[in-house]
């Protein structure tokens, strides 16, 4: 698979990315509290529609199109290994000194599962995931805890205690004005800290001439597309968050471009790995990332939502349709010590 112009080639990596620990006999139990909000509260009065669970309606109702349900976060872990696979099983791409140690916030952390690992693997750090839904484990290493936060709201962190690396993973769909939040992000890195972004969007497939199109992703994914500007949430804007970061004050800002193949199809055993675990996320996700957007944004009956989805999900499994989405790793440090 010949590389897309502009586009670094995923680096390969077949060895077994690092997954346990074997530190669980330190682990202590979270409750998850936060200093504002409670997990006896309204955050766990989830919305049930479609067949599918969503972020409570204390946030407000269309905060949040994705499910929070059981389903999806075995999805986000699957994520979390195809991220390992593209990044040969390292955790991130920032130049962090595992010796020193410092603070790291993990925003919109999901089911903790890569703060979780984060701890484990810089011992001397501490980790703070914060989310709107309290699907973090209970059991966790001595220096890792999750808060709930709305991070589009003003934070309730404390300003003084800022962090020397900020870890944004997968939430586009999620962050409605990506300059504001990353001005905040500014505001809360120490000087000379770090801030690391990993998106992918969803909305812009390729496909190679080798094989067949997918007329109904190009459908499913322009739908949705169409639904998250509606929405306030751009997806498309992907390419233009490594130009923002220098934007809010960021500097030496690195940025990586990955293919990600959907399916087996391709020779090389280390895209074939990644396509294998594309067509999970792809195929397994097409009701969880859409039906909300088709439903509530778009007007769609929830029948004809079904539908798209499940073709679109058909097209992603069919090893002639050779789809290649991009995921877009980037860091930068804040100015300063
Ligand atoms: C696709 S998941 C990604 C999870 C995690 N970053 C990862 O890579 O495994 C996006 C997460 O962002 C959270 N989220 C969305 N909007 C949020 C907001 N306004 N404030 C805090 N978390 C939010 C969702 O609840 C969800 O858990």
């Amino acid at each position: 698979m010949p590389p897309a112009p502009d586009v670094i080639a995923a680096e390969h990596d077949t060895s077994t990315p690092h997954l346990d620990s074997d530190l669980d006999s330190i682990y202590t139990t979270s409750t998850c509290d936060s200093e504002t909000t409670s997990i006896t509260d309204s955050v766990l009065e989830y919305v049930h529609e479609n067949g599918r669970r969503y972020v409570s309606e204390r946030w407000d109702k269309d905060k949040y199109l994705i499910p929070n349900d059981e389903p999806e976060q075995e999805r986000m872990d699957i994520i979390h290994h195809m991220f390992l696979q593209l990044l040969r099983g390292k955790l991130t791409m920032a130049p962090l000194d595992a010796e020193r140690g410092g603070r790291c916030l993990d925003l919109g952390t999901g089911t903790g599962i890569w703060a979780v690992e984060f701890a484990d693997s810089y011992p001397k750090w501490s980790v703070l995931g914060t989310d709107l839904s309290p699907i973090q484990p209970t059991y966790l290493p001595p220096n890792c805890k999750f808060e709930l936060e709305d991070f589009e709201q003003p934070w309730t962190l404390n300003i003084e205690k800022q962090f020397d690396f900020i870890h944004i993973r997968y939430l586009v769909g999620a962050v409605k004005d990506w300059k504001s939040f990353l001005q905040k992000c500014f505001a809360y890195v120490k000087p000379g800290g770090f801030i690391e972004i990993s998106e992918l969007d969803i909305t812009r497939p390729t496909f190679q001439a080798d094989g067949l199109p997918g007329t109904a992703i190009k459908t499913y994914t322009h739908h949705l597309g169409e639904a998250a500007a509606k929405a306030g949430a751009r997806m498309d804007i992907v390419p233009t968050l490594a130009g923002l970061l220098g934007e809010v004050g960021f500097k030496e800002v690195k940025e990586k471009v990955f293919q990600v193949p959907i399916g087996t199809w391709p020779k090389d055993v280390g895209f074939k790995t990644l396509g294998q675990l594309g067509r999970v996320i792809a195929s397994e996700g097409t009701e969880a990332m859409a039906i909300a957007f088709f439903t509530r944004v778009l007007g769609m009956e929830e029948g004809e939502a079904r539908s798209l989805c499940k073709e679109a999900s058909r097209e992603y499994k069919d090893n002639k349709v050779h789809t290649v989405y991009h995921m877009n790793i980037m860091y930068a440090q804040k100015p300063g010590k």
